[in-house]
């Protein structure tokens, strides 16, 4: 059986005071959603702590935006599997197309950061994607497929999510229409040991469009980044019909 996950991608926005003020907001409104939707919030670092115990018998999940592979070391501005596990940390976005973009993050070190999460029991949400220019050219499914070998390697499909993330659609407002993000979710899967692994889309998810994205046949949930940060927009998106 797939699981159906929602999460939210707060990149890097709120404080731990502003973060605090979102919840209030947002677990209210979580009384009429469906049991067996997984709602996880990815928040920077800093928030970690106090949403843990914010969360602290509340059904939201907390999830990290990034994990080093080792366990301790001189690694300057990295956190490490058991420094999140310790305060309740049970998600990891792992090789979003931002830290591949900006921090250099190659295949390899997503690799290696995969495997570490899962080590340590955390569920890595693995972001794969093309650009505008892979897409013009044709090189949609071969670009994905060569970042699902390498990532992949070694990596326990038992424990893992993956967000299918068009990077032309992220922040964009220019989602993927939904029955090309379903055929592109569907090779993924074929590509896959494990076709029961939770396979979200990302990329311009709103209130206005989440109710088409999961009726899609392939999709078992989204990574939500801007419209995650309001918590009556979060709200609309985890209760979606
Ligand atoms: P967006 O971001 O929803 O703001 O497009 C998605 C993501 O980067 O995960």
């Amino acid at each position: 059986m797939r699981k159906v996950i929602i999460a939210g991608n707060w990149k890097m926005f709120k404080t731990q005071a502003e973060a605090q003020e979102f919840l209030k907001g947002f677990v209210t409104q979580l009384e009429e959603t469906p049991e067996d939707r997984e709602i996880v919030l990815c928040v920077p670092f800093t928030d970690l702590d106090i949403m843990s115990k914010s969360l602290h018998g509340s059904r939201v999940r907390l999830g990290a935006q990034n994990v080093h592979w080792e366990e301790s070391g001189a690694y300057t501005g990295e956190i490490s599997a058991p420094m999140l596990t310790e305060i309740g940390v049970r998600f990891v976005v792992v090789g979003h197309s931002e830290r591949r973009q900006y921090f250099g993050e190659t295949d390899e070190t997503v690799n290696l950061r995969l495997k570490a999460a899962q080590s340590h029991g955390l569920t890595p949400i693995l972001c794969v994607g093309e650009t505008k220019e892979q897409r013009d050219a044709g090189q949609t499914e071969s670009h994905i497929f060569s970042q699902l070998e390498k990532d992949l390697v070694g990596v326990d499909q038992d424990n893992l999510v993956i967000a299918y993330e068009p990077i032309w659609a992220i922040g964009t407002g220019d989602t993927c229409e939904s029955k090309e993000a379903n055929r592109v979710i569907r090779l993924i899967r074929s590509q896959l040991t494990n076709p029961d692994v939770t396979i979200q889309y990302g990329g311009s998810v709103k209130p206005e469009n989440i109710d088409e994205i999961m009726a899609q046949t392939e999709i078992d949930g989204a990574l939500v980044g801007g419209a995650s940060l309001q918590p009556d927009s979060f709200a609309k998106i985890v209760n979606y019909k």
